[in-house]
């Protein structure tokens, strides 16, 4: 059967769905492929939302096991209860999935589970698991496919004793010795639930930092609170095997120059060294859509080299985000509308959901240096900040940066418990051209952690009340 749609979007991840859900609403016909036989891509089924879930839990569990006597609250046989825990962090991800399947309703997008293919400019097929092809004539069509877990050398991920992200959400045990490889964003986030729930967590690291990307200062304070709550980490270092057996994991590492090698006996290995664009077999050649040598699809304005085929999200340039994604989704549905799409690359912040928590938006002061942009720079400790005391929740800064010149604000980062919620405020005024002191003259609720950004503001021009 042949149906014709102004516009075909292949992924249901949050770029995808997003899309669909702004082209209903602009009144453009419709249609999304996923073939998980869920929406949400990566980030619900497998990423952002279980991670969350796991995250808020194992936070719980280590707070009532360790740290809640410590305010007064003595809790006693605190037990952990993995499979309850399992459990109610995939409620959580069906509840979403099953919501996304309404608003699609709602949008009045057709949703088709299968396999997308584009087999022409203008013509695209959805293969069913039962091998029932659909094949859907389309105006313009959307390629939101996502990305995949970028292996390491010839180690063999098995997500039971070597494992990915997506094994790591699904554990049946906790490993009493786990090594994390790669100290990104999910290493990070990953190897803290597993900490938090009792395995000995030892992070390698290729670069003698975690977390590239992230302002220096900011990522060695992460390093350092981390460090302090047990994880431990080797900089600098590659592995260079990993085997799993019937008792665990054999690792080897060295120095990234070369060296003396390290072997390691652990029960589980989780590989977390990146993620690749997910771009093959969808006829893209066929049709010639390009790719870059490392898979994505390069883009201009998100059209792709094929005047009517257009890319967002993971599967073309940019950080890989979701809300990256979702904007970028926005930005295609409305172009198709004949409005002006537009994103704002500079202003696209970034969150890494530990304890405590990473938060940035804008440019780094690394990146700044090397641009040679003149900049002023105010930051405020949350040591001084009464709400994080009386909280017990000190550490961490927030750290603002603003143009010498033009006194626009070009990047805020923070460290701290909650801030990945605060960073919004930065986002705003960054939107909105803001200067650091149109932040510090804008009144913040008092007791509140946000407080510290409105200081570190204030710091900028050197008027911080309370330092
Ligand atoms: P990542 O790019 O954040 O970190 C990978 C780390 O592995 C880097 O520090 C890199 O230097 C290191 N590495 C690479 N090769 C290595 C090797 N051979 N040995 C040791 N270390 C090595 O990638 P990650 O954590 O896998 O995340 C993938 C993507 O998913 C990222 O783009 C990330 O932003 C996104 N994500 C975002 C989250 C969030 O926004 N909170 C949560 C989870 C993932």
């Amino acid at each position: 059967m042949s149906e014709a749609y102004d516009v075909v979007i292949i992924g249901g991840g949050p770029g995808g769905y997003v899309c669909a859900i702004r082209c209903g609403q602009l009144g453009l016909k419709t249609a999304i492929i996923e073939k998980r036989g869920r929406l949400g891509g990566t980030c619900l089924n497998v990423g952002c939302i279980p991670s969350k879930a796991l995250l808020h839990a194992s936070h719980a569990y280590e707070g009532a096991a360790h740290h809640y006597a410590d305010m007064g609250v003595e809790v006693a046989g605190v037990k952990l209860n993995l499979e309850k825990m399992m459990a109610k962090k995939d409620d959580a991800v069906d509840g979403l999935t099953k919501g996304i399947e309404f608003l699609m309703k709602k949008s009045k997008v057709t949703y088709l589970k299968g396999f997308g293919k584009i087999i022409g400019k203008n013509k695209v097929t959805a293969t069913a698991e039962d091998g029932t092809v659909s094949e859907l004539e389309t105006k313009n069509i959307v390629i939101a496919t996502g990305s995949e877990v970028a292996p390491l050398g010839d180690i063999k991920i098995d997500e039971e004793k070597i494992i990915s992200s997506t094994g790591a959400l699904a554990l049946k045990k906790v490993p009493n010795k786990l090594v994390v490889i790669g100290a990104g964003v999910i290493g990070l986030e990953l190897g803290s639930v597993w900490r938090r729930l009792g395995s000995e967590v030892t992070v390698i690291e290729y670069l003698d930092r975690i977390t590239p990307g992230v302002d220096l200062e900011i990522a060695k304070g992460l390093q350092k609170s981390l460090t302090k709550q047990g994880m431990k980490f080797e900089l600098g270092k590659k592995v260079t095997s990993a085997v799993a057996d019937k008792k665990g994991v054999t690792l080897t590492f060295e120095p990234a120059a070369g060296g003396d090698a390290t072997t390691l006996e652990v029960d589980a290995v989780l590989v977390a060294v990146g993620r690749r664009p997910y771009t093959d077999g969808l006829g893209l050649e066929e049709v010639g859509v390009e790719k870059d040598a490392r898979g994505f699809v390069p883009n201009h304005h998100w059209k792709t080299n094929v005047d009517n085929i257009y890319v967002i999200g993971d599967a073309t340039h940019g950080p890989m985000l979701a809300h990256k994604a979702e904007e970028e989704g926005v930005a295609v549905a409305e172009i198709l509308a004949g409005k002006p799409g537009h994103v704002d690359f500079n202003n696209i912040p970034g969150v890494i959901y530990t304890t405590p928590e990473v938060a940035g938006v804008g440019k780094t002061e690394e990146e700044l240096k090397a641009a040679g942009v003149e900049y002023k720079v105010g930051k405020f400790p949350f040591m001084a900040n009464s709400r994080a005391r009386a909280n017990y929740e000190t550490d961490g800064i927030v750290k603002v940066l603003e143009d010498k010149n033009t006194h626009k604000i070009l990047g805020v980062h923070m460290l701290g418990v909650g801030v990945g919620e605060m960073i919004a405020e930065a986002g705003l005024a960054i939107a909105f051209g803001a200067s650091a002191e149109d932040i510090a003259r804008t009144c913040h609720a008092h007791p509140t952690m946000s407080e510290a950004v409105k200081e570190a503001a204030m710091a900028v021009d050197g008027w911080a009340i309370h330092v």
